[in-house]
Protein backbone atom coordinates (compact mmCIF):
# COMPACT_ATOMS: atom_id res chain seq x y z
CA UNK A 1 0.00 0.00 0.00
CA UNK A 2 1.68 3.43 -0.92
CA UNK A 3 2.03 6.09 1.13
CA UNK A 4 -0.90 8.32 -1.05
CA UNK A 5 -3.14 5.21 -0.23
CA UNK A 6 -2.56 5.41 3.62
CA UNK A 7 -3.11 8.71 3.62
CA UNK A 8 -6.98 9.00 2.15
CA UNK A 9 -8.04 6.71 5.20
CA UNK A 10 -5.98 8.63 7.45
CA UNK A 11 -7.53 12.38 5.75
CA UNK A 12 -11.33 10.29 5.71
CA UNK A 13 -11.31 9.14 9.17
CA UNK A 14 -11.06 12.66 10.40
CA UNK A 15 -14.12 13.95 8.92
CA UNK A 16 -16.15 11.09 10.92
CA UNK A 17 -16.86 12.02 14.33
CA UNK A 18 -18.43 8.00 14.69
CA UNK A 19 -14.67 6.45 13.97
CA UNK A 20 -12.39 9.15 14.92
CA UNK A 21 -13.77 8.66 18.37
CA UNK A 22 -11.10 6.56 21.02
CA UNK A 23 -12.64 3.09 21.17
CA UNK A 24 -15.12 3.47 18.28
CA UNK A 25 -16.27 0.61 16.79
CA UNK A 26 -14.80 -1.11 13.63
CA UNK A 27 -17.31 -0.17 10.93
CA UNK A 28 -17.20 -3.37 8.67
CA UNK A 29 -21.42 -3.03 8.20
CA UNK A 30 -20.71 -0.73 4.84
CA UNK A 31 -23.04 -2.32 2.63
CA UNK A 32 -25.81 -1.72 5.16
CA UNK A 33 -25.61 2.07 5.14
CA UNK A 34 -22.22 3.84 5.61
CA UNK A 35 -21.19 6.41 8.25
CA UNK A 36 -21.65 10.01 7.78
CA UNK A 37 -19.10 12.73 7.47
CA UNK A 38 -19.66 16.05 9.94
CA UNK A 39 -20.25 17.76 7.06
CA UNK A 40 -23.38 15.74 6.04
CA UNK A 41 -24.60 16.60 9.69
CA UNK A 42 -24.11 20.01 9.35
CA UNK A 43 -25.71 20.86 5.95
CA UNK A 44 -28.68 18.73 7.62
CA UNK A 45 -29.16 20.33 10.48
CA UNK A 46 -28.73 24.02 8.85
CA UNK A 47 -31.42 23.39 6.22
CA UNK A 48 -33.57 22.41 9.42
CA UNK A 49 -32.85 25.15 11.39
CA UNK A 50 -32.56 27.85 8.76
CA UNK A 51 -34.36 27.13 5.69
CA UNK A 52 -36.73 24.38 6.52
CA UNK A 53 -40.00 24.87 4.19
CA UNK A 54 -42.37 23.52 1.23
CA UNK A 55 -40.89 24.62 -2.49
CA UNK A 56 -42.07 27.13 -4.59
CA UNK A 57 -43.15 29.98 -2.46
CA UNK A 58 -42.60 33.85 -2.30
CA UNK A 59 -40.84 33.51 0.76
CA UNK A 60 -36.95 33.38 1.66
CA UNK A 61 -37.13 30.04 3.47
CA UNK A 62 -39.16 28.27 0.14
CA UNK A 63 -36.62 29.85 -2.18
CA UNK A 64 -33.90 28.44 -0.28
CA UNK A 65 -35.38 25.16 -0.30
CA UNK A 66 -35.71 25.30 -3.90
CA UNK A 67 -32.05 26.45 -4.08
CA UNK A 68 -31.38 23.20 -2.44
CA UNK A 69 -33.42 20.89 -4.04
CA UNK A 70 -31.66 22.48 -7.29
CA UNK A 71 -28.05 21.69 -6.16
CA UNK A 72 -28.64 18.30 -4.88
CA UNK A 73 -29.88 17.62 -8.42
CA UNK A 74 -26.74 19.07 -9.88
CA UNK A 75 -24.33 17.25 -7.30
CA UNK A 76 -25.94 13.84 -8.32
CA UNK A 77 -25.59 14.67 -11.75
CA UNK A 78 -21.76 15.33 -11.24
CA UNK A 79 -21.49 11.89 -9.73
CA UNK A 80 -23.50 10.58 -12.14
CA UNK A 81 -22.07 11.50 -15.35
CA UNK A 82 -25.46 12.60 -16.27
CA UNK A 83 -27.62 16.34 -16.05
CA UNK A 84 -29.34 17.45 -13.84
CA UNK A 85 -32.69 17.08 -15.30
CA UNK A 86 -31.89 13.53 -15.60
CA UNK A 87 -31.94 12.92 -11.33
CA UNK A 88 -34.93 12.00 -9.21
CA UNK A 89 -34.65 11.82 -5.68
CA UNK A 90 -37.01 9.63 -3.51
CA UNK A 91 -37.53 7.84 -0.19
CA UNK A 92 -34.84 4.98 -1.20
CA UNK A 93 -33.61 2.94 -4.65
CA UNK A 94 -36.19 0.77 -3.77
CA UNK A 95 -39.45 2.94 -4.08
CA UNK A 96 -37.85 4.62 -6.63
CA UNK A 97 -37.50 1.44 -8.55
CA UNK A 98 -41.34 0.09 -8.01
CA UNK A 99 -42.68 3.70 -9.09
CA UNK A 100 -40.66 3.35 -12.49
CA UNK A 101 -41.84 0.06 -12.70
CA UNK A 102 -45.16 1.07 -12.65
CA UNK A 103 -44.88 3.61 -15.52
CA UNK A 104 -42.38 1.07 -17.63
CA UNK A 105 -45.53 -1.06 -17.09
CA UNK A 106 -47.63 0.76 -19.06
CA UNK A 107 -45.70 0.48 -22.18
CA UNK A 108 -45.55 -3.49 -22.29
CA UNK A 109 -47.93 -6.28 -23.19
CA UNK A 110 -48.52 -9.67 -22.28
CA UNK A 111 -45.44 -12.03 -23.80
CA UNK A 112 -43.23 -9.37 -23.54
CA UNK A 113 -39.54 -10.30 -21.40
CA UNK A 114 -37.80 -9.03 -18.36
CA UNK A 115 -34.44 -10.20 -17.80
CA UNK A 116 -33.67 -10.17 -13.44
CA UNK A 117 -30.52 -12.18 -12.20
CA UNK A 118 -29.68 -14.44 -9.42
CA UNK A 119 -26.88 -11.64 -8.43
CA UNK A 120 -28.97 -9.16 -7.53
CA UNK A 121 -30.63 -7.50 -4.09
CA UNK A 122 -34.21 -8.09 -4.33
CA UNK A 123 -35.01 -4.43 -4.84
CA UNK A 124 -33.81 -4.87 -8.23
CA UNK A 125 -35.80 -8.12 -8.51
CA UNK A 126 -39.32 -7.83 -6.71
CA UNK A 127 -40.29 -4.87 -8.12
CA UNK A 128 -40.18 -6.52 -11.96
CA UNK A 129 -41.83 -9.76 -10.59
CA UNK A 130 -44.80 -7.93 -9.45
CA UNK A 131 -44.90 -5.97 -12.99
CA UNK A 132 -44.82 -9.41 -14.77
CA UNK A 133 -47.87 -11.15 -12.40
CA UNK A 134 -49.64 -7.63 -12.82
CA UNK A 135 -49.41 -7.82 -17.24
CA UNK A 136 -48.46 -11.17 -18.00
CA UNK A 137 -45.06 -10.98 -18.83
CA UNK A 138 -42.40 -13.08 -18.85
CA UNK A 139 -39.22 -13.58 -16.42
CA UNK A 140 -35.95 -14.94 -17.54
CA UNK A 141 -33.48 -15.60 -14.89
CA UNK A 142 -30.10 -15.46 -15.41
CA UNK A 143 -27.44 -17.30 -13.02
CA UNK A 144 -24.18 -16.94 -11.47
CA UNK A 145 -21.58 -19.24 -11.56
CA UNK A 146 -21.67 -20.74 -7.78
CA UNK A 147 -17.71 -21.02 -8.03
CA UNK A 148 -16.30 -17.25 -7.95
CA UNK A 149 -20.27 -15.49 -7.97
CA UNK A 150 -19.87 -13.97 -10.89
CA UNK A 151 -22.93 -13.57 -13.69
CA UNK A 152 -23.25 -16.13 -16.17
CA UNK A 153 -23.10 -14.23 -18.77
CA UNK A 154 -23.74 -16.63 -21.70
CA UNK A 155 -26.66 -17.21 -19.92
CA UNK A 156 -27.54 -13.75 -19.77
CA UNK A 157 -27.33 -13.53 -23.86
CA UNK A 158 -29.24 -16.83 -24.09
CA UNK A 159 -32.10 -15.18 -22.04
CA UNK A 160 -32.24 -12.07 -24.20
CA UNK A 161 -33.97 -12.24 -27.75
CA UNK A 162 -36.21 -9.76 -29.71
CA UNK A 163 -39.14 -10.01 -26.57
CA UNK A 164 -36.91 -8.86 -24.40
CA UNK A 165 -37.85 -5.42 -23.07
CA UNK A 166 -36.00 -4.93 -20.21
CA UNK A 167 -33.04 -6.05 -18.47
CA UNK A 168 -32.45 -5.40 -14.70
CA UNK A 169 -29.01 -5.86 -13.26
CA UNK A 170 -26.84 -5.30 -9.78
CA UNK A 171 -23.69 -2.76 -11.00
CA UNK A 172 -22.47 -4.93 -7.83
CA UNK A 173 -23.23 -7.32 -5.90
CA UNK A 174 -24.23 -6.53 -2.27
CA UNK A 175 -23.61 -9.92 -0.84
CA UNK A 176 -20.43 -10.74 -2.14
CA UNK A 177 -18.83 -8.22 -4.13
CA UNK A 178 -19.28 -9.15 -7.75
CA UNK A 179 -18.71 -6.43 -10.15
CA UNK A 180 -20.94 -6.88 -13.46
CA UNK A 181 -19.54 -5.53 -16.87
CA UNK A 182 -22.21 -2.91 -16.66
CA UNK A 183 -21.12 -1.73 -20.27
CA UNK A 184 -21.43 -4.79 -21.77
CA UNK A 185 -24.73 -6.01 -20.27
CA UNK A 186 -26.39 -2.77 -21.65
CA UNK A 187 -24.68 -3.26 -24.87
CA UNK A 188 -26.37 -6.84 -25.34
CA UNK A 189 -29.72 -6.04 -23.93
CA UNK A 190 -29.64 -2.87 -26.45
CA UNK A 191 -28.56 -5.13 -29.27
CA UNK A 192 -32.15 -6.57 -29.13
CA UNK A 193 -33.68 -3.45 -28.47
CA UNK A 194 -34.18 -3.91 -24.40
CA UNK A 195 -33.94 -0.91 -21.94
CA UNK A 196 -31.36 -1.21 -19.47
CA UNK A 197 -32.32 -0.49 -15.17
CA UNK A 198 -28.52 -0.77 -13.11
CA UNK A 199 -28.45 -0.82 -9.73
CA UNK A 200 -25.86 0.61 -8.53
CA UNK A 201 -26.28 1.18 -4.78
CA UNK A 202 -23.46 -1.26 -3.64
CA UNK A 203 -21.17 0.77 -6.78
CA UNK A 204 -21.53 3.71 -5.94
CA UNK A 205 -19.29 4.02 -2.58
CA UNK A 206 -16.30 2.54 -4.18
CA UNK A 207 -15.73 3.53 -7.79
CA UNK A 208 -16.30 6.33 -10.39
CA UNK A 209 -19.95 6.13 -12.28
CA UNK A 210 -20.24 7.71 -15.98
CA UNK A 211 -23.97 6.59 -16.79
CA UNK A 212 -22.98 8.02 -20.42
CA UNK A 213 -19.99 5.91 -20.92
CA UNK A 214 -22.68 2.78 -19.56
CA UNK A 215 -25.19 3.70 -21.75
CA UNK A 216 -27.67 2.38 -19.56
CA UNK A 217 -31.00 3.74 -19.46
CA UNK A 218 -31.80 3.92 -15.53
CA UNK A 219 -29.62 3.75 -13.03
CA UNK A 220 -30.25 3.71 -9.10
CA UNK A 221 -28.67 4.45 -5.59
CA UNK A 222 -29.11 5.54 -2.28
CA UNK A 223 -26.95 8.24 -0.63
CA UNK A 224 -26.93 6.56 2.84
CA UNK A 225 -24.55 3.80 1.08
CA UNK A 226 -22.33 6.60 -0.26
CA UNK A 227 -21.70 8.66 3.12
CA UNK A 228 -24.81 10.77 2.83
CA UNK A 229 -28.79 10.55 4.70
CA UNK A 230 -31.28 8.21 4.06
CA UNK A 231 -32.59 8.71 0.37
CA UNK A 232 -32.56 7.10 -2.98
CA UNK A 233 -31.66 8.63 -6.41
CA UNK A 234 -32.50 7.45 -9.95
CA UNK A 235 -31.18 8.43 -13.21
CA UNK A 236 -33.67 8.18 -16.11
CA UNK A 237 -32.46 9.71 -19.09
CA UNK A 238 -33.94 12.37 -20.33
CA UNK A 239 -35.72 10.96 -23.88
CA UNK A 240 -37.35 8.45 -21.87
CA UNK A 241 -38.32 10.76 -18.74
CA UNK A 242 -40.07 12.76 -21.28
CA UNK A 243 -41.61 10.16 -22.91
CA UNK A 244 -42.54 7.78 -19.63
CA UNK A 245 -45.88 8.62 -18.15
CA UNK A 246 -44.89 9.01 -14.17
CA UNK A 247 -47.44 8.05 -11.80
CA UNK A 248 -48.54 11.39 -9.74
CA UNK A 249 -50.79 13.20 -8.56
CA UNK A 250 -52.52 15.55 -11.20
CA UNK A 251 -51.33 19.41 -10.01
CA UNK A 252 -47.93 18.03 -9.32
CA UNK A 253 -44.89 19.24 -12.29
CA UNK A 254 -45.11 17.10 -15.68
CA UNK A 255 -40.96 18.43 -15.83
CA UNK A 256 -38.07 16.15 -15.71
CA UNK A 257 -36.81 14.95 -13.44
CA UNK A 258 -40.24 16.64 -10.51
CA UNK A 259 -42.56 14.49 -12.27
CA UNK A 260 -40.58 11.41 -10.77
CA UNK A 261 -40.56 13.24 -7.29
CA UNK A 262 -43.69 12.15 -5.78
CA UNK A 263 -45.24 14.19 -2.70
CA UNK A 264 -42.72 16.29 -0.58
CA UNK A 265 -39.16 15.01 -0.40
CA UNK A 266 -37.18 15.07 2.23
CA UNK A 267 -34.74 18.46 1.89
CA UNK A 268 -32.67 17.65 4.19
CA UNK A 269 -31.59 14.58 2.93
CA UNK A 270 -31.00 16.64 -0.26
CA UNK A 271 -29.08 19.37 1.16
CA UNK A 272 -27.25 15.86 3.14
CA UNK A 273 -26.35 14.44 0.09
CA UNK A 274 -25.21 17.45 -1.81
CA UNK A 275 -22.97 17.55 0.94
CA UNK A 276 -21.49 14.00 1.07
CA UNK A 277 -20.94 14.53 -2.71
CA UNK A 278 -18.69 17.32 -2.07
CA UNK A 279 -17.06 15.35 0.74
CA UNK A 280 -16.45 12.64 -1.62
CA UNK A 281 -14.95 15.17 -4.40
CA UNK A 282 -12.59 16.16 -1.06
CA UNK A 283 -10.67 12.94 -1.30
CA UNK A 284 -9.58 13.50 -5.24
CA UNK A 285 -5.95 13.59 -5.53
CA UNK A 286 -5.41 16.92 -6.53
CA UNK A 287 -7.89 19.46 -6.43
CA UNK A 288 -6.54 22.01 -9.11
CA UNK A 289 -8.76 23.74 -11.34
CA UNK A 290 -10.71 20.65 -12.07
CA UNK A 291 -14.51 20.70 -11.44
CA UNK A 292 -16.02 18.83 -9.11
CA UNK A 293 -17.41 16.06 -11.59
CA UNK A 294 -13.00 15.19 -12.53
CA UNK A 295 -12.81 16.02 -8.88
CA UNK A 296 -15.28 12.99 -8.52
CA UNK A 297 -13.74 10.52 -11.27
CA UNK A 298 -10.19 10.98 -9.10
CA UNK A 299 -11.85 10.70 -6.02
CA UNK A 300 -13.32 7.33 -7.05
CA UNK A 301 -10.93 6.08 -8.55
CA UNK A 302 -8.41 6.54 -6.18
CA UNK A 303 -10.86 4.89 -3.49
CA UNK A 304 -10.94 1.78 -5.48
CA UNK A 305 -7.43 1.46 -5.77
CA UNK A 306 -7.24 1.64 -2.05
CA UNK A 307 -9.86 -0.37 -1.18
CA UNK A 308 -8.73 -3.15 -3.69
CA UNK A 309 -5.41 -2.99 -0.94
CA UNK A 310 -7.79 -3.77 1.51
CA UNK A 311 -9.14 -6.99 -0.16
CA UNK A 312 -5.93 -8.26 -0.63
CA UNK A 313 -5.04 -7.88 2.65
CA UNK A 314 -8.60 -9.62 3.82
CA UNK A 315 -8.36 -12.23 1.39
CA UNK A 316 -4.61 -12.73 2.10
CA UNK A 317 -5.73 -13.55 5.54
CA UNK A 318 -9.13 -15.33 5.14
CA UNK A 319 -7.11 -17.95 3.32
CA UNK A 320 -5.21 -18.84 6.36
CA UNK A 321 -8.71 -19.24 8.20
CA UNK A 322 -11.29 -22.03 8.47
CA UNK A 323 -14.00 -20.34 6.41
CA UNK A 324 -15.38 -20.26 2.99
CA UNK A 325 -15.00 -17.34 1.18
CA UNK A 326 -17.93 -16.81 -1.38
CA UNK A 327 -17.15 -14.82 -4.83
CA UNK A 328 -13.90 -13.75 -6.58
CA UNK A 329 -10.76 -14.57 -4.71
CA UNK A 330 -8.12 -14.41 -7.08
CA UNK A 331 -5.76 -11.39 -6.39
CA UNK A 332 -5.73 -10.89 -10.34
CA UNK A 333 -9.59 -10.35 -10.40
CA UNK A 334 -9.81 -7.72 -7.51
CA UNK A 335 -11.08 -5.45 -10.39
CA UNK A 336 -13.97 -7.41 -10.61
CA UNK A 337 -15.11 -6.70 -7.07
CA UNK A 338 -16.16 -4.28 -4.40
CA UNK A 339 -14.81 -4.94 -0.81
CA UNK A 340 -17.81 -6.64 0.44
CA UNK A 341 -17.03 -10.50 1.38
CA UNK A 342 -19.70 -13.41 2.22
CA UNK A 343 -18.01 -15.59 4.70
CA UNK A 344 -19.28 -19.03 6.92
CA UNK A 345 -17.79 -21.07 9.13
CA UNK A 346 -18.14 -25.05 9.72
CA UNK A 347 -18.97 -24.50 13.30
CA UNK A 348 -20.34 -21.17 14.30
CA UNK A 349 -23.68 -20.06 12.52
CA UNK A 350 -23.00 -16.24 10.51
CA UNK A 351 -25.41 -15.05 13.47
CA UNK A 352 -23.00 -16.38 15.83
CA UNK A 353 -20.06 -14.96 14.59
CA UNK A 354 -21.93 -11.79 13.96
CA UNK A 355 -22.52 -11.34 17.74
CA UNK A 356 -19.06 -12.32 18.89
CA UNK A 357 -17.88 -10.38 16.68
CA UNK A 358 -19.20 -7.66 18.06
CA UNK A 359 -18.12 -7.93 21.51
CA UNK A 360 -14.66 -7.34 20.12
CA UNK A 361 -16.03 -4.37 18.72
CA UNK A 362 -16.49 -5.24 15.07
CA UNK A 363 -19.92 -3.89 13.23
CA UNK A 364 -21.05 -6.61 10.40
CA UNK A 365 -24.34 -7.55 9.03
CA UNK A 366 -25.21 -11.51 8.99
CA UNK A 367 -28.13 -13.21 7.28
CA UNK A 368 -29.13 -12.51 3.97
CA UNK A 369 -29.29 -8.84 2.91
CA UNK A 370 -32.21 -9.34 1.03
CA UNK A 371 -30.16 -10.88 -1.91
CA UNK A 372 -32.47 -13.50 -1.37
CA UNK A 373 -31.71 -15.64 -4.72
CA UNK A 374 -28.41 -15.22 -4.28
CA UNK A 375 -28.46 -17.11 -1.01
CA UNK A 376 -30.81 -19.52 -2.18
CA UNK A 377 -28.55 -20.24 -4.84
CA UNK A 378 -25.78 -20.69 -2.78
CA UNK A 379 -27.53 -23.08 -0.38
CA UNK A 380 -27.39 -20.20 2.42
CA UNK A 381 -30.40 -19.25 2.97
CA UNK A 382 -31.47 -21.94 5.02
CA UNK A 383 -28.23 -21.96 7.33
CA UNK A 384 -28.79 -18.08 8.18
CA UNK A 385 -27.06 -16.92 5.15
CA UNK A 386 -23.39 -15.64 5.82
CA UNK A 387 -21.50 -13.02 7.80
CA UNK A 388 -20.54 -10.08 5.21
CA UNK A 389 -17.46 -8.19 6.02
CA UNK A 390 -17.74 -4.65 4.24
CA UNK A 391 -15.16 -2.32 4.23
CA UNK A 392 -15.11 1.31 2.77
CA UNK A 393 -12.91 3.76 1.92
CA UNK A 394 -12.13 5.14 5.27
CA UNK A 395 -11.08 1.38 7.10
CA UNK A 396 -7.54 0.76 7.44
CA UNK A 397 -5.26 -2.10 7.04
CA UNK A 398 -5.00 -2.42 10.79
CA UNK A 399 -8.38 -2.79 11.23
CA UNK A 400 -8.08 -5.41 8.31
CA UNK A 401 -5.55 -7.17 10.84
CA UNK A 402 -7.06 -6.79 13.97
CA UNK A 403 -10.59 -8.46 12.21
CA UNK A 404 -8.36 -11.57 10.93
CA UNK A 405 -6.87 -12.01 14.36
CA UNK A 406 -10.16 -11.81 16.52
CA UNK A 407 -12.01 -14.23 14.14
CA UNK A 408 -8.69 -16.28 14.41
CA UNK A 409 -9.64 -16.60 17.78
CA UNK A 410 -13.11 -16.95 17.84
CA UNK A 411 -12.93 -19.97 15.38
CA UNK A 412 -9.59 -21.31 16.87
CA UNK A 413 -11.44 -21.58 20.49
CA UNK A 414 -14.00 -23.83 18.50
CA UNK A 415 -17.66 -24.21 18.77
CA UNK A 416 -18.30 -24.84 22.44
CA UNK A 417 -17.06 -20.97 22.95
CA UNK A 418 -19.56 -19.60 20.81
CA UNK A 419 -23.00 -18.54 22.37
CA UNK A 420 -25.43 -20.84 21.30
CA UNK A 421 -28.53 -18.47 19.96
CA UNK A 422 -31.94 -20.17 20.69
CA UNK A 423 -33.32 -19.08 17.04
CA UNK A 424 -31.79 -17.20 14.34
CA UNK A 425 -33.59 -13.69 14.38
CA UNK A 426 -36.69 -13.24 11.80
CA UNK A 427 -35.71 -10.45 10.43
CA UNK A 428 -32.50 -10.40 8.22
CA UNK A 429 -31.21 -7.18 7.24
CA UNK A 430 -32.26 -5.20 4.20
CA UNK A 431 -28.74 -4.04 2.99
C1 LIG B 1 -27.61 -3.67 -4.09
C2 LIG B 1 -28.76 -3.02 -3.38
N1 LIG B 1 -29.82 -2.64 -4.10
C3 LIG B 1 -30.87 -2.05 -3.54
C4 LIG B 1 -30.92 -1.82 -2.19
C5 LIG B 1 -32.12 -1.14 -1.62
O1 LIG B 1 -31.80 0.19 -1.41
P1 LIG B 1 -32.78 1.13 -0.60
O2 LIG B 1 -32.62 0.79 0.85
O3 LIG B 1 -32.31 2.52 -0.93
O4 LIG B 1 -34.16 0.87 -1.09
C6 LIG B 1 -29.85 -2.20 -1.40
C7 LIG B 1 -29.89 -2.00 0.05
O5 LIG B 1 -29.06 -2.46 0.74
C8 LIG B 1 -28.74 -2.82 -2.01
O6 LIG B 1 -27.69 -3.20 -1.30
Amino acid sequence: MTQTQSSLAAQARRSFPSIMCLGSPVYFDNPGGTQVPQQVADAMVEYLLHSNANTHGAFPTSERTDEVIQAAHTAMADLLGASPREVAFGPNMTTLTFGLSRALGRELREGDEIIVTRLDHDANVAPWLLLAEDKGLTIRWVDVNPDDCTLDIEGFEAALSRRTKLAAFTYASNAVGTVNDVRRLTQLAHDVGALVFIDAVQYAPHGPIDVREIGCDFLACSPYKFFGPHAGALYIRLDHSECLRAYKVRPASDDSPYKWETGTQSHEAMAGTTAAIEYLATLAPEDGDASRRQRLVAAMEAVREYERELSRRLLDGLARLPVQVYGITDPDQLQWRVPTFAVTAEDATPRQLAEEMGRWGFNLWDGNYYALALMERLGLEANGGALRVGMAHYNTPEEVDRFLSELGHILSAGASSVPAVEERAEHTSQG
